[in-house]
């Protein structure tokens, strides 16, 4: 970057201290040598005295005050108003040029076509996710989510013993013990094996929320057959801590919208 000294008002204030300073030191020094050459003492000693040594009573130079005084109004005003909180710094260029790049990049690709959203997918997943999800979206020795099942038997057992409030869905909590036993042991098995083959009977405790077709009634609840795009921005804006360990929350502008639709595309792709 190129520091244009002509336009930053700090910039210029911060010479002019660093010429003030300068010529201010040069006098100074001019005058007490000078004064060490000819001078006298004069004056009135106070009372006290050091191993003979005494001190004039000397008042404080007004100079000396309007110095000091000066500094500290100067500190609050180059912390309030001036460089580090207010004006330009390099965090806040930063965050200025990602947030126009990323209005350029939702502009340019506001409409990719499902090839594009598959490619991104699988960018954005080698970058972010892969490191814990693995490359092929398998999971690193079990420490993450496989994707190759929306979810294993133990994990829906997990949920549904535990219950579960941490995603944000309008829905709210998912109460514990909304299924018990075999009953449980029946649907997680289901659930885990894709929703493939009858429906167990004892669904039906799940359907009020999760859909008859478990797909979370559009939004309202997670949908426990495929990762669509609602549950992995839900998943990525709020992290999720379960069974198998913690997943940190991508809540922080690292991803944009089309980014985090794309992302879930190859997820789902992902599939046995
Ligand atoms: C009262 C509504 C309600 C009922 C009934 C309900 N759920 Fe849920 N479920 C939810 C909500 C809401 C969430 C999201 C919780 C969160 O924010 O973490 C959820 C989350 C889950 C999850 C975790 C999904 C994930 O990706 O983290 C599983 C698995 C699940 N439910 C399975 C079931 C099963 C199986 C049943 C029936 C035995 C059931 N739920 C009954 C509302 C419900
Ligand atoms: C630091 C490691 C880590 C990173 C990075 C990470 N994840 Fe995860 N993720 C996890 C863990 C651990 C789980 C399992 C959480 C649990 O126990 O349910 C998980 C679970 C998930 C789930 C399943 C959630 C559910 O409710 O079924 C999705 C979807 C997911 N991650 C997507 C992503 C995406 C997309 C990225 C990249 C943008 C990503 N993760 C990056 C660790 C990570």
């Amino acid at each position: 970057m190129k520091i244009n000294l002509s336009s930053d008002v700090v910039n210029q204030l911060s010479l002019v201290g660093a010429a003030a300073i300068v010529i201010l030191t040069v006098y100074v020094a001019g005058k007490y040598i000078k004064q060490m050459k000819t001078d006298t003492s004069t004056g009135e000693l106070s009372d006290e005295n050091w191993d003979g040594i005494g001190e004039y009573k000397n008042p404080v130079p007004t100079g000396w005050i309007v110095s000091f005084l000066g500094t500290m109004i100067w500190g609050l005003w180059y912390w309030f108003l001036g460089y580090p909180l207010n004006a330009f710094s390099q965090i806040g260029q930063y965050n200025e040029e990602v947030k126009t790049y990323n209005a350029e990049f939702a502009k340019k690709w506001q409409n990719p076509d499902k090839e594009t959203l598959m490619a991104m997918g699988e960018g954005v997943f080698l970058v972010q996710c892969a490191p814990c999800h693995g490359l092929d979206g398998g999971g690193i020795d079990g420490k993450a989510q496989g994707f190759d099942k929306r979810m294993k038997e133990n994990q829906v057992l997990y949920v549904i013993e535990h219950g579960q409030h941490q995603l944000g869905y309008p829905m709210g909590e998912m109460p514990a013990g909304m299924a018990s036993g075999d009953d449980a042991k029946t649907i997680a098995k289901w659930i885990a094996g894709g929703m493939k083959g009858e429906k167990p009977a004892a669904f039906a405790a799940c359907a009020s929320c999760h859909g008859e077709d478990g797909k979370g009634l559009g939004g309202q609840a997670p949908n426990l057959a495929e990762y669509d795009a609602t549950l992995v921005k839900h998943v990525l804006t709020h992290g999720k801590k379960g069974s198998i360990g913690t997943m940190p929350a991508f809540n922080d502008g690292r991803l944009t919208d089309i980014q985090m639709e794309a992302v879930a595309n190859y997820i789902a792709s992902l599939k046995e």
